[in-house]
């Protein structure tokens, strides 16, 4: 067992990571004793249900099952989550306990931050990518028809429990939406090595990507300058995830944006190809296919269309050297010219 603890500005939480869920109960218990509203989606319910059930026998809890996939990180569900609260007499008092990825999560700690002005939080993450990225940091959010993550805000949890065993079940996609982050995390601090992602050993990685995240988030919070850096590969990673029609899986995507920031990098700052190589060597430690099938050219379009109405430069995650990126505004000639 290992814990992470994570100082917010309203509130110190801790990140426990554990083989399974048998400690579920205790850790709880540790900061609270109120009711509990457990969240999960068709997914998670099948699976953890039963044992989170016996973890929760000493607490008032009841539970409410969302579909599984983006559809349900929306204001319609923000609703139903809120009246379920109110149905079920919640009060400040009460919390809400998370069981799922992504989803779930940002949906719940949205619904935690504006029930009653503010109950609890609490979240099992399941996937590998929620625990490495979205179970901490504070960010939630659902999303509105004209975009993702429009409507949100930060909301520090008051405890992360990862139980390993939860991603047996991960399909290989799934592990590598994980493993991509891992990777670029890789790119920003020398504590995940190579031989780490070799190895695999899930508690080390999932242990060293929560420390260098917490360092990230705790420097900047609430995203006004540092934490820009964890969007590194996202930009392009993005517009690759559009162009496939989601046929990569989001790891996927930001392991090709890394590719193609590694390259841009290298126009901008003029280093050697033995240190390119150096960097691709790192990004090769876990096997992402990463044949770039789209020209720069669409993916360019892609990453300037949304913001040529508003703007004319575009701010990217650079990589000087592994373990030292900066966010550089560059206007739009200079992308393409890069690119
Ligand atoms: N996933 C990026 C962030 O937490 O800021």
């Amino acid at each position: 067992m290992r814990t992470i603890s994570v100082k917010a500005q309203k509130n110190e939480y801790l990140v426990v990571i554990e083989n399974d869920f048998s400690n579920l109960s205790n850790r709880i218990g540790e900061i609270f004793s109120g009711k509990i509203a457990v969240v999960y989606d068709q997914n998670t319910h099948a699976l953890f249900s039963k044992e989170i059930n016996k973890q929760l026998e000493n607490f008032k809890s009841c539970e409410i099952v969302f579909p599984a996939g983006e559809e349900s990180k929306s204001l319609q569900s923000f609703e139903k989550l809120l009246c379920f609260l109110a149905e079920n007499k919640f009060t400040r008092a009460d919390a809400i306990l998370a069981v799922g990825g992504g989803v779930i999560g940002d949906l719940c700690g949205f619904v935690a931050s504006s029930y009653m002005r503010g109950i609890k939080y609490m979240s099992c993450p399941t996937t590998l990518l929620s625990c490495v990225d979205s179970s901490i940091g504070g960010k939630t959010a659902v999303n509105l028809p004209q975009g993702k993550n429009l409507v949100g805000a930060f909301y520090a949890p008051s405890l992360v429990y990862v139980s390993l065993s939860s991603f047996d079940s991960l399909p290989k996609r799934e592990i590598e939406c994980g493993m991509g982050e891992i990777v670029k995390y890789a790119f920003l601090d020398c504590s995940i090595t190579c031989e780490d992602i070799k190895k695999g050993d899930r508690e080390e990685i999932v242990v060293k990507s929560l420390e260098i995240k917490k360092k990230v988030v705790e420097t900047d919070e609430f995203d006004r300058g540092e934490r820009a850096k964890l969007n590194l590969g996202h930009t392009v990673g993005h517009a690759v995830e559009s162009l496939s029609a989601y046929a990569y899986s989001h790891g996927l995507c930001v392991a090709k944006g890394i590719a193609k920031i590694i390259e841009v990098s290298q126009k901008y700052y003029g280093f050697s190809d033995e240190k390119k190589d150096e960097m691709l060597a790192l990004l090769n430690c876990y096997p992402f296919d990463l044949d770039i099938e789209f020209s720069s050219e669409r993916i360019l379009e892609k990453i300037t269309v949304d913001k040529k109405a508003e703007t004319d430069a575009i701010s990217l995650v650079l990589i000087k050297d592994i373990a030292n990126v900066e966010v550089v505004k560059l206007p739009f000639d200079k992308v393409k010219e890069l690119f």
